[in-house]
């Protein structure tokens, strides 16, 4: 079973008590999305969304075509900040305004092609956009060897080298430095926007494979996705959404597929758990 925690004893404002009440738990969920709301003009995206987001577990987020998944992770991540409602890390209230802020936290957020630049190398791409870091201190040859143990740490076998383009990956190979570089950037979680929607049988199997470690490192991930049989062989728990609704969430061994394709489709029914 699953609880939402109440608060970590660190000094918070007034009117900002984390979900859960006052009794004292052991530790929050990482992060608690409370009663997020978001508009795009008329459009309610996202209608009073709770959700946890425990650290060492998977939670797959899954739902039919505009739902409202990309848009509750687009929040997360920092990109659309929410319309109303609130947002706790690490039991603390955030304000996740930006892509920047969100990363900082330790959020990393891998999309399907959007993640790597094509013309650089892995080591290059395990780098981008982390110049501003100490990490600038380091010289090629300590990235090329920081490189190499992340992706054997994550038992990533399958590319040449490090030096090869990034352009010249496959899918797999591809969702697989993203994810390393998360991890090397030492992400809390890691979001995942339909990672396995591109990829063949073999590749579905390595990124899956992939997601299974994070969460054994202690890692939160959260990830999207339409298959449920890629979510029934790595998730922990799942959260389905519904026209902006997020109409249920719990731990993976309380559903079934006829039960999980129910709530996408009608977003009700009878409850399998009583
Ligand atoms: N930038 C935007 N401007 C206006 N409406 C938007 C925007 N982004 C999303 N929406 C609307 O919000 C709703 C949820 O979209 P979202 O992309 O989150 O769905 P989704 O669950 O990710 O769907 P899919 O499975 O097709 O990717 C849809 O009605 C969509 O049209
Ligand atoms: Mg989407």
């Amino acid at each position: 079973m699953t609880t939402t925690s109440g608060p970590t004893g660190r000094a918070m404002p007034e009117n900002d008590t984390p979900p859960g009440g006052p009794e004292v738990a052991s530790s929050p969920p990482l992060l608690q999305l409370r009663g997020i709301s978001k508009h795009f003009g008329a459009v309610e995206a996202l209608k009073y969304v709770d959700l946890d987001v425990p650290a060492g577990q998977v939670t797959a987020l899954i739902g039919d075509n505009g739902a409202g998944k990309s848009t509750l992770i687009k929040a997360i991540a920092g990109i659309y900040p929410p319309s109303s409602g609130e947002i706790f890390w690490e039991g603390q209230r955030v304000s996740l305004h930006s892509p920047r802020a969100a990363e900082e936290l330790g959020i990393a957020t891998v999309y399907q092609d959007l993640a790597l630049c094509d013309n650089l190398d892995i080591v290059q791409n395990m780098y981008l956009g982390h110049e501003a870091s100490k990490r600038l201190t380091l010289d090629e040859i300590t990235m090329e060897l920081e490189t190499r143990r992340v992706l054997t740490e994550l038992s990533v076998f399958t590319v040449r080298s490090v030096r090869q383009l990034v352009g010249s990956l496959s899918g797999g190979q591809r969702q697989a430095i993203a994810v390393a570089r998360a991890v090397m950037h030492e992400s809390k979680l890691v979001i995942m926007d339909e990672p396995t929607a591109a990829l063949g049988v073999t590749q579905t199997a390595q990124v899956l494979e992939l997601i299974t470690r994070l969460a054994s490192r202690g890692i939160a991930v959260l990830v999207i996705s339409h298959n449920l049989n890629d979510v029934f062989t790595v998730a922990d728990r799942i959260a389905v959404m519904y026209l902006g609704t997020l109409v249920e969430c719990g731990p993976i061994a309380n559903y079934d597929t006829t039960r999980a394709v129910e709530l996408i489709t009608t977003g009700a029914g009878a409850r399998a758990d009583g």
